[in-house]
Order: structure tokens, then C-alpha cells, then sequence
């Protein structure tokens, strides 16, 4: 019986995954790398040097840097995604988020968020929606990045719920291995050609409700 929904944060509760990618772009043009956008959605929920790592490689200019200059390269990276992310408001929750999770709430699910973001806290802080989650993962906990089941095991532990009573949602494919692996039923938000191992795919966030959801997820035990 499902008890908690876990929500990854970027590209789901908010569209900040479109201000990952323009930062890494930033860098990559910097680097003089190539970088387009489908090679972006390989860095979707996928760590901040890990991401660096892959781009790096991607470029052939992994062996280039030093452990200390890809330090910082990866916290230049950082610095333009802070100013992105302060432009962020409420206003950029995603259509029909709010509303899911207000509806979570008052059917008693308990609320987690599991992205392995440094800045998840921050950029919850700035939508004003840290108080509708039971517990948000501190990412500077987490070992392994997505698609490792980690981050989304530790969720349910923290929500003391087992892990095959959880929803988890993700935009990523990275994200989508990570709640399988965990377990869980797996809820993608996008393109069904990325997130093909999904139980459900939904095209937009506004599509999310909790009817749809449970309907759905009954239909298939
Ligand atoms: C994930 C994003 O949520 O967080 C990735 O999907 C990002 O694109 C990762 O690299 C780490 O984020 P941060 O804010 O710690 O650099
Ligand atoms: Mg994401």
C-alpha cells in the first residue's frame, strides 16, 4: 500500500534543470567543448562532478585538468548556476505541483524530496515550499549519485516507510534507474523515448494527479 511520494527536484518541482544546463553550457563554451542539449540529458540527476567528469570526457579533455583545477572548474560551473537560481520565485513551481502536493497531504502521504542537489535547499527555500515535505535528502549525505538507488532508499528510511510503498517522480533516466533499483514504482515527467523503464510517463507536470497515480499504479499489481 503506498504511503509516501518522493520527488526529485530539478526539472520536476521546478524547472531548474534548464538552468543546470545553461550553466554547464556557459562552461563548456568556455572550454571551447561541445555541448548540446542531448548530451545534457545525460547529466540529468547526475552529480555536480560527476557531471564535470562526463563532460570533460565527452570533450577528450578529461586528462587536462588536474583533481584541484576540475575543483574548480566544477565550482565556476556552481557560481553561474547561483545567479540563475536567484531569479527563482514561487511562481516557478510547475504547473499542478502545488496542487499534487497539497492533495498528498491531505490524504496523509508522507512527502519527501530526493535530489542529489547541493543547492536543493536553497532553491526550495526560494519556490516557499520547504514546509510541505516530511524530509528533504541532504545531498552532501549521499555517496553515490543517481542512478545508484541510494539516494532514494535513504528518503524512505528517513520517512520510515519501505521502499515498495513509495511513488518516486523524476524527469531524468538517470533519476528513473535509481527509484527501480530502490524498489519503488517510478513515475517519469517527459519524453517516454528517455525514461523508457518508467511504470508511468507523463508528458507535463499538469498531468500529475493523485487519482491518475493510484489508478494506474492499481491497475498494474
Ligand atoms: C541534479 C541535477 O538534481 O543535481 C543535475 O539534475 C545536477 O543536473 C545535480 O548536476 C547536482 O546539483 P548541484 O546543485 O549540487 O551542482
Ligand atoms: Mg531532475
Amino acid at each position: 500500500e503506498i504511503k509516501a511520494f518522493i520527488f526529485d527536484l530539478d526539472g520536476v518541482i521546478t524547472d531548474s534543470a534548464e538552468y543546470h544546463f545553461l550553466a554547464w553550457k556557459a562552461l563548456s563554451d568556455e572550454l571551447n567543448i561541445p555541448f548540446t542539449r542531448e548530451f545534457n540529458e545525460e547529466l540529468k540527476g547526475i552529480s555536480r562532478m560527476d557531471s564535470l567528469e562526463k563532460i570533460l570526457v565527452n570533450g577528450q579533455m578529461s586528462g587536462a585538468y588536474s583533481e584541484k583545477e576540475k575543483v574548480q572548474l566544477a565550482t565556476r560551473k556552481n557560481a553561474h548556476y547561483c545567479t540563475l537560481i536567484e531569479q527563482i520565485t514561487p511562481q516557478d513551481i510547475l504547473p499542478g505541483i502545488k496542487e499534487l502536493l497539497i492533495d498528498l497531504k491531505e490524504h496523509g502521504y508522507k512527502i519527501g524530496v530526493a535530489s542529489v542537489s547541493k543547492n536543493a535547499f536553497t532553491v526550495l527555500s526560494a519556490l516557499q515550499l520547504n514546509d510541505m515535505f516530511d524530509h528533504i535528502v541532504d545531498a552532501k549525505k549521499i555517496v553515490n549519485s543517481k542512478p545508484d538507488p541510494e539516494i532514494f532508499l535513504r528518503a524512505a528510511e528517513y520517512l520510515s516507510v519501505s521502499p515498495e510503498d513509495c511513488i518516486g517522480i523524476e524527469d531524468a533516466a538517470a533519476g528513473i534507474e535509481s527509484i527501480k533499483s530502490a524498489g519503488m514504482y517510478a513515475v517519469g515527467v517527459g519524453s517516454k523515448d528517455i525514461l523508457k523503464n518508467a511504470d508511468i510517463v507523463v508528458e507535463s507536470t499538469n498531468e500529475l494527479t493523485l487519482s491518475m497515480i493510484l489508478e494506474k499504479y492499481n491497475r498494474n499489481i
